[in-house]
């Protein structure tokens, strides 16, 4: 089970200052359970991994077997921020880090993600891939409003219709949107798409474990119940009103750091299939957290890659830095490092070794160094890279970043910034109503 060790904070907190945070990550967690808190009508969450019905799993898995059954081996899932990142953090972990080029993998069904940005290489390379495979669509939009999903799925809706008629195209389209408002809901009734519906107590981020990922999860080909599993073990585990509770001691020291003037949270991992990860995380803390002036910056690095260009100024920067180091504590495969009887390259002591042990001991040593350089590290284990301990990790964070931003004293469940951008992209874009908008815009660009 996952595991959070604050020991690599010692030296930087005193005992009655972690105390005292303690008891506000537990009356932030009152507030999280008593559902009186700012945002409370979007606490949907709490309960998904006990709540979910076996019914959307297996129409999840009705979809992926009549895909199949028409030879589908390109599923294009369009979504952005919480209809995206959760989806593709639990494909990249969880696949082959090779799956596009190994041979055996040619005839399964790859997923793969559009509508996440209005790059045109990207798009019309996408549509270079489509050209060569049979292809499916899953359109996410909560709002069903969103510019970027809406205008990626305008292009594949036009192009599927175009190479396989329309009737077959919405055969091989399935919606994930609110159950009554927006453009995509609409649409979606009138094309007759097969849609899912988000609920509307759940917001964006936190909607991994919706049909937002447990639809995208099961196409490609993952365990979704044994990530139910472990989430439901650690929505239990954090249910408990306890010092001892993971996400309140998360939460209570990074607060205490952030305090002490540690702004920057950087979120480390040792495996690139984590790279994920720490994006999804970014949103989840990044949006519930960085408000009214006040919030822990989120950063992610992957190392060792990353201590090759941003451990200097980790190591020896300004000190405004925490860590959070995602361990992962045994490998899903095993290989050792060859012995080389001539030993030109020095290495023959690291013979016989696994590549995990050498990965561990850059891992320990780092910690070490980076405790030495000034940045406390909080570490959060789970035991290897698999649904159950991905299901374990999304509830964990989601938990004690409500908690957080509950001690910060913020409403983690709006996202009032983001808005500032989409006016101005809408008028300078010229859409209808934005008249005086483009107007005001246009005399500053001056
Ligand atoms: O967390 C959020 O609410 C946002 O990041 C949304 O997920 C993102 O903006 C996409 O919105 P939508 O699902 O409405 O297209």
């Amino acid at each position: 089970m996952l595991k959070v060790n604050l020991g690599g904070c010692s030296p930087f907190v005193k005992d009655a200052d972690y105390k005292k945070y303690v008891e506000k990550a537990l009356a932030a967690f009152d507030v999280l359970e008593s559902e009186t808190g700012a945002g409370n009508d979007f606490l949907g969450w709490k309960h998904l991994p006990t709540n979910t019905p076996e019914s959307l799993i297996t129409d999840c898995e009705a979809i992926r077997d009549a895909w199949k059954a028409k030879g589908v081996n390109l599923v294009i899932v369009i979504g952005i921020g919480g209809s995206y990142l959760g989806a593709k953090c639990a494909v990249e972990a969880l696949s082959h880090s090779f799956a596009r080029q190994l041979a055996s993998a040619k005839d399964s069904m790859e997923v793969v993600f559009a509508g996440q940005n209005l790059s045109e290489e990207y798009i019309s390379e996408l549509m270079d891939l489509a050209k060569e495979r049979n292809i499916a669509a899953v359109v996410i939009s909560k709002s069903g409003t969103t510019t970027e999903p809406a205008v990626a799925f305008r292009q594949i809706k036009n192009y599927m219709e175009e190479k396989y008629g329309k009737a077959e195209a919405a055969e091989r389209i399935v919606a994930v949107t609110d159950a009554r408002k927006g453009a995509l809901k609409s649409l979606s009734t009138q094309e007759g798409y097969k849609t899912f519906v988000i609920e509307d107590n759940v917001g964006g981020r936190f909607s991994v474990l919706t049909p937002v990922g447990i639809l995208p999860i099961v196409l490609a080909g993952f365990d979704i119940r044994m990530m139910l599993k472990g989430a439901a073990e650690m929505e239990e585990t954090s249910a408990r009103r306890s010092a001892d509770n993971p996400a309140v001691q998360y939460a209570a020291m990074r607060n205490l750091l952030y305090d002490q003037g540690k702004k920057i949270e950087i979120l480390v991992s040792y495996n690139p299939k984590l790279q994920y990860l720490g994006e999804w995380w970014k949103q989840l803390y990044g949006e519930s957290e960085g408000k009214d002036g006040k919030g822990i910056f989120p950063a992610s690095v992957n190392f060792t890659t990353d201590l090759h260009s941003m451990g200097q100024y980790i190591q020896d920067g300004e000190r405004i830095l925490m860590e959070t180091v995602v361990s992962v504590e045994s490998s899903n495969r095993s290989m050792t490092i060859v012995n080389d009887p001539q030993n030109l390259d020095g290495l023959n002591f690291l013979s016989g070794k696994q590549f995990e042990h050498c990965n561990a001991m850059a891992e320990l040593g780092t910690r070490l160094a980076h405790m030495d350089g000034g940045v406390p590290q909080l570490q959060v284990s789970v035991e290897r890279i698999n649904e159950y301990n991905l299901g374990a990790l999304f509830y964990f964070f989601e938990k004690a970043c409500g908690i957080s931003a509950y001690i910060l004293g913020v409403n983690p469940f709006n996202q009032p910034g983001v808005e500032a951008y989409k006016k101005n992209m809408f008028a300078l874009l010229g859409k209808p109503g934005y008249e005086a908008q483009a107007e005001e815009l246009k005399k500053r660009l001056k």
